[in-house]
């Protein structure tokens, strides 16, 4: 392996307003993934526990750091920390700057049309509820609908239940089926006149199922419905286009995309987000303020009240940058592959029996043990180093869906390996071992 020769020595095409102003280098993306070099960009996976070295298969609750994100948010403080879109002095303009260029990067990352559709947010979760709340909520009477699917994270169900509990809305879900496939006939019947919004995963934490995003969109755009997406899983496998998705509204978390915790992201169309009042009132999305009446900046800055979170989105912007250099045709190859494996692997086992097998899926796979609760598999398989989810995976209804109240989840990402999804089937049979 090269010294600098990791996927982080990449120049990047978008880094010229970048706080890391010697970012290395982008070389065109090759299909093929060279999982070595990606894995020596991560200074967590060098780490041990337990004495054993560091399996990672809990990306599906958050990824690893590559080392280029870890510098971009130290470069910040070391280097321009002062507070956007306010001073005039060198250190204000240059971080207003770099702010500003990781929302270009993640406008271009998404391929929105403008930086004024992309928000930044603390995560996906507040990208909803500032939809709940700002565009839901004005909207809807007593009797409309807002429609969900049956495997919907936690933060995805709430804020709709919260705004229908304030207007006398009702929240309907489209099932799915036994495979954890949406069941699109039954989605399209609850498609009604008195539908107001569609909210709806890409790709399923809980189950790994991808969505036929796009036709749920046009399905439900063609009666006049808007919708949201939750790309939180789908965006660090896949590329995600908000333009070809045609959706309203879409949402991410940083933390899943290589990125820092504390920074996400919500795409509106420019119309939507026009027409919709601010969520939270503050400093920064005003355009004046006097002790009668407000009145609101342009967009973006309408919804993003106070002191944003500046590192977050520089580190943002260098993972997004790590993740196109590396590439997503490579990324998908790499983690198709690893899951057929891995799927291989524990379908070996005696006693296994794997919950999601959708006709598309991404690297995730949850399953349960015969006679065996999925916390004590995790509590053994992590003294062997290997660091799964286990528990409802905050998705307590597709959890019930399936007959239980929890899984045992290994979730893969673009520096797994197929050594270390046989580390987890030599840990499994351990498992199996002491329950015997
Ligand atoms: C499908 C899905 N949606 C939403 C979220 C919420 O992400 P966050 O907690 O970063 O807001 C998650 C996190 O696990 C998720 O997997």
């Amino acid at each position: 392996m090269e010294d600098k020769g990791a996927i982080a020595t990449r120049r990047s095409e978008q880094r010229s307003a970048s706080v890391v102003e010697d970012r290395p280098a982008a070389a065109a993306p090759s299909a093929k993934l060279d999982v070595a070099r990606v894995r020596a960009d991560f200074p967590i996976l060098q780490r041990t526990v337990h004495g054993q070295p560091l399996v990672y298969l809990d990306n599906a609750a958050s990824t690893q750091k590559p080392r280029v994100v870890l510098d971009a948010i130290a470069t910040y403080y070391a280097t321009i920390n002062a507070n956007v879109h306010r001073g005039v002095h060198e250190l204000s303009e240059r971080a207003t700057q770099a702010y500003e260029a990781s929302r270009e990067r993640v406008r271009t990352f998404f391929n929105a049309a403008s930086t004024r559709e992309i928000v930044f947010t603390r995560n996906a979760t507040e990208g909803i509820n500032l939809v709940a709340q700002s565009f839901a909520r004005p909207q809807l009477a007593p009797g409309d609908e807002v429609l969900i699917s049956a495997m919907e994270h936690h933060s995805n169900i709430v804020p709709w239940q919260m705004v229908c509990e304030a207007t006398g809305a009702r929240l309907t879900v489209a099932p799915i089926d036994d495979r954890g496939d949406v069941i699109l006939e039954e989605l399209e019947r609850r498609l009604t006149p008195r539908t107001k919004l569609l909210a709806i995963t890409c790709m399923s934490n809980a189950l790994g199922t991808i969505t036929p995003a796009r036709e749920i969109v046009q399905l439900a755009q063609a009666r006049g419905i808007a919708v949201l997406l939750d790309a939180s899983q789908a965006a660090y496998h896949m590329r995600v286009d908000v333009q070809a998705l045609g959706c309203d509204f879409l949402v991410a978390t940083g933390h899943k995309l290589y990125g820092p915790t504390g920074i996400g992201v919500l795409y509106g169309r420019e119309a939507r987000l026009e027409a919709m009042p601010p969520f939270l009132g503050g400093g920064d999305m005003i355009a004046s303020v006097s002790f009668e009446r407000s009145t609101w900046n342009v967009l973006p800055y309408k919804f993003e009240a106070g002191t944003p979170h500046m590192a977050g989105a520089l580190g943002l912007h260098a993972a997004l940058d790590y993740i196109d250099a590396v590439g997503f045709e490579a990324i998908e190859a790499h983690e198709q592959s690893l899951l057929a494996y891995a799927t291989h692997v524990l379908e070996q086992i005696p006693g296994i029996r794997l919950i999601g097998t959708a006709r598309r899926k991404g690297s995730i796979l949850s399953f349960v043990m015969d006679g065996v609760h999925p916390h004590d598999i995790g509590t053994i398989v992590d003294r062997e180093g290997v660091a799964i989810r286990t528990g409802h995976h905050c998705a307590q209804p597709v959890m019930e869906r399936f007959g239980g109240p929890a899984t045992a989840r290994a979730s893969l990402a673009m520096y797994n390996t197929r050594e270390e999804v046989d580390t987890l089937g030599r840990a499994l049979l351990k498992v199996r071992e002491v329950f015997a």
